[in-house]
């Protein structure tokens, strides 16, 4: 498999190029095959991964104000990008129906998998429930919704956000933005800045399910790339930085060494990294100054107890 004669797939065409690279990185969107989806729900149930825990403590908290802030009297639709388990969502939507709230819950998400147990689950366990589920990348999804006259509620929760740079966030949420309807807002779960330590253990938990997570984007290259890395000779090495909010995790080849990947051979130096992933932690500078370049305007945010987390919602500026 060379590059010039083959046409790859896009994520051996990633995985290529963010290896060739002189500072190697690998997409972390690609954590989630079936193993990595497996890992990322037992990271939520640890108890040094904080996130999951405060952002539905914040739902239980703050449901009623959540629901006076976004809804008018009139139907709306909720559109979940990335909607995985639903598990602190259906916090809220179990209160809207309570409330009588007229709406439609729109996950989207690109596993067709993910969304039918999804819906399974959500329509069991609230049979009143409007579903309209969407497979598929968020801005077609957007694009395709974005036609509706209902007002719509965009949700993008649990630090998704946080996967991207700051460069990326603004071009993420500026292209989100264009999609909207005046009436229309986002509700956003951001990571807070914290105590260093509380944050890099959440990236570095001690029964090593976050390297896992890390590692087995390699075993993943290895089964679907034709690759052969020794997962042994790397180091799981996440890394917090206070003045940017990113905490990075890396991988680090302990020796030097070639890994070959469909042909193609990769060359570590001792020591050298690869990027993995950035999780990202805002303060309220950066998320004032993140909307303002983005096009929206903060109406409400609603914070945890500890102010580790909040959820903002946002119209459009
Ligand atoms: C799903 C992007 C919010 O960055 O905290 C968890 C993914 N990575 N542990 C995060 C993740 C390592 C998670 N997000």
């Amino acid at each position: 498999m060379s590059k010039e004669s083959i046409t790859l797939t896009p994520f051996a065409e990633d995985v290529l190029t963010g290896l060739q690279a002189y500072n190697k990185t690998l997409p972390s969107k690609y954590f989630y095959d079936t193993k990595g989806d497996d890992l990322f729900q037992q990271i939520m149930h640890l108890e040094e991964y904080y996130l999951t825990r405060k952002e539905l403590e914040i739902f239980q908290t703050h449901k009623e104000a959540i629901l006076e802030a976004i809804g008018d009297g009139q139907p709306f639709r909720i559109i979940e990008l990335g909607a995985g388990d639903g598990l602190k969502t259906k916090v809220l939507l179990k209160h809207f129906l309570e409330q009588g709230v007229d709406f439609t819950y729109t996950p989207v998400d690109i596993s067709g998998n993910v969304l039918e147990i999804l819906e399974e689950n959500l329509s069991s366990e609230m049979p009143e429930l409007k579903i309209e589920s969407y497979e598929g990348d968020y801005f077609d999804a957007l694009s395709e919704i974005s036609e509706s006259p209902e007002k719509d509620i965009v949700f993008f929760l649990g630090s998704n956000v946080g996967n991207f740079s700051q460069e990326e966030a603004e071009s993420f949420l500026s292209k989100l933005q264009n999609f909207l309807k005046p009436e229309d807002l986002l509700f956003m779960g951001v990571d807070l800045k914290k105590d260093p330590a509380i944050i890099l253990n959440a990236y570095n938990d001690s029964t090593g399910v976050t390297r896992e997570f890390n590692l087995n984007l390699l075993d993943r290259m290895n089964s679907e790339l034709e690759g052969d890395f020794d997962r042994k000779q790397f180091l799981h090495y996440p890394y917090y930085n206070p003045h940017t909010g990113e905490c990075r995790s890396y991988l680090i080849s302990k020796v030097e060494q070639v890994v070959t990947i469909g042909g193609e051979e990769i060359h570590f130096r001792a020591w050298e990294a690869i990027f993995m992933e950035i999780s990202k932690k805002y303060d309220q500078p950066q998320l004032q100054s993140l909307a303002q370049i983005s096009g929206f305007k903060p109406l409400d945010s609603f914070l945890d107890s500890e102010k580790w987390f909040a959820n903002v919602l946002w119209e459009k500026g």
